[in-house]
């Protein structure tokens, strides 16, 4: 199977300890030993929001800010490329044609952010997208997509599954409402809605789910085309 994780920094690096970054190793090293491909996009987290509070308050524009997250989103994807085993590009790659090479290579491409205005979340969708993906992964720090912000409203329910057109109503919502968070961005979402692709949203701190979500058998949110 081919398989593209979008792994936050949030759930690679809450804080930056080797523990979380060899766990994640140890997964895309596993999925690549049973035989599957792998590409790997990797986020910012708490560094990153760190670095952009800090540039904002220093009177950095927008783009210079973006530009500070994605240079702390290669900084972390820096270390699982110290961690993988299995042979990847020795620096994380900066665009999609780069990832493409080397994923035909048979390597593990590993990516941070490309370009300002964005996430890693579309980075990979758009990875997941070019190279044909049977599956693409979100491992973000909620355990799957809900009605609402799991961490502003208690009564939040998840969704088992949900197509890529509902997923976009929910995600727009959550956009909506300042200082929440939404667990896959808007332009994922709208990558996913071209795309067909089957993907999965699910809790990145149990790096288990990961494996779970290959055999289709993991506890976060499937998003599933509406023609499957
Ligand atoms: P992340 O992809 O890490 O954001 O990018 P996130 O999803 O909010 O955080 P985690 O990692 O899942 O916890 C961090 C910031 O870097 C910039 C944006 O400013 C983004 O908010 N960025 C990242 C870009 O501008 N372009 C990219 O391709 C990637």
């Amino acid at each position: 199977m081919k398989v593209v994780i979008s792994v936050g920094g949030s759930v690679l690096v809450p804080t930056v300890r080797a523990e979380r970054v060899r766990q994640y190793a140890a997964v895309i090293d596993g999925l690549r030993n049973d035989g599957h491909e792998v590409g790997v996009v990797v986020g910012g987290g708490p560094t990153a929001r760190e670095y952009i509070d800090v540039g904002r308050e220093l009177g950095a524009d927008e783009i210079s800010l973006d530009q500070l997250g994605i240079a702390v989103t290669r900084l972390n994807a820096r270390l699982l490329i110290a961690a993988v085993d299995g042979a990847t590009p020795p620096t994380p790659l900066e665009d999609h044609e780069s990832a493409y090479e080397s994923f035909q290579r048979g390597e593990i491409p590993i990516m941070g952010g490309t370009a300002a205005g964005h996430t890693t979340d579309a980075v990979a969708t758009a990875l997941a997208e070019y190279i044909d993906a049977d599956l693409l992964i979100y491992a973000t720090s909620v355990p799957g997509v809900f009605d609402a912000d799991p961490k502003q409203d208690a009564d939040a329910t998840k969704y088992d599954s949900l197509s890529p057109d509902s997923l976009l109503d929910v995600v727009s919502s959550i956009e909506m409402a300042a200082g929440s968070n939404a667990p896959v961005d808007l332009l994922a979402t709208k990558l996913l809605q071209r795309s067909g692709l089957r993907a999965v949203v699910l809790d990145g701190n149990d790096p288990e789910q990961l494996r779970a979500a290959v055999s289709g058998t993991h506890d976060g949110t499937d998003i599933i085309p509406d023609h499957d």
